[in-house]
């Protein structure tokens, strides 16, 4: 099974994936679009680079033909949910809690403020939900890395405590 770990930057992606991969076999998806080259132009201003999503896509679709298919695979990275996998969990965070981890990472506040839109608006869910059926998402905003793999686990595990729609920062934004 190919299990894609997505959310907005600070959600943890990384910090939960340093721990999974004792239990998975985890990939990198920066990694790999760095590596293999799957991105059309650097974005110099940005200082990131534009990815090849169909490229990716096209290489996991591959890729996956050579593994074992009873061994769950971990895919981790903000674009996991572009890619043909049989699960996606999505790892959200509050605004407040996504600004202190962003501002502990060293994002400038154009930065920050980007991310807690886009976290604010669900954007990563609901391109997740546009593409998948099988969708979840873990509010990590109270919970340490460790407890966060643990409902990682139970979800790979079959657990459908995790379904989206109970998550809502309104009442944090707004209230
Ligand atoms: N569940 C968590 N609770 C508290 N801090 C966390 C949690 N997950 C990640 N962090 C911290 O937040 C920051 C961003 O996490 P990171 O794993 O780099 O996020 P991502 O890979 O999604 O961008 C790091 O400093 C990390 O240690
Ligand atoms: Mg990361």
């Amino acid at each position: 099974m190919k299990v894609g770990i997505t959310g907005t930057p600070g959600t943890g992606k990384s910090a939960v994936c340093e721990i999974i991969q004792k239990y998975y076999p985890v990939i990198d998806l920066n990694r790999l679009i760095e590596e293999k080259k799957f991105y059309t132009e650097k974005d110099r201003e940005r200082n990131t680079l534009v990815t090849d999503t169909d490229a990716l896509a096209k290489y996991v679709l591959n890729y996956s033909k050579h593994w074992d298919v009873q061994q769950t695979t971990i895919f981790e990275g903000h674009l996991a949910h572009y890619l043909p996998l049989d699960m996606v969990i999505v790892l959200r965070a509050s605004p407040s809690e996504l600004r202190r981890r962003l501002s502990k990472k060293g994002f400038g506040e154009a930065k920050i403020k980007e991310n807690i839109e886009a976290e604010a608006l669900d954007v990563i869910l609901v391109e997740a939900l546009e593409r998948h059926e099988n969708v979840h998402e873990i509010d990590t905003s109270e919970k340490d890395v460790n407890e966060v793999v643990n409902c990682i686990v139970e979800i790979i595990n079959g657990s459908d405590k995790y379904h989206p729609g109970s998550i809502d920062w309104n009442g944090e934004l707004f209230g």
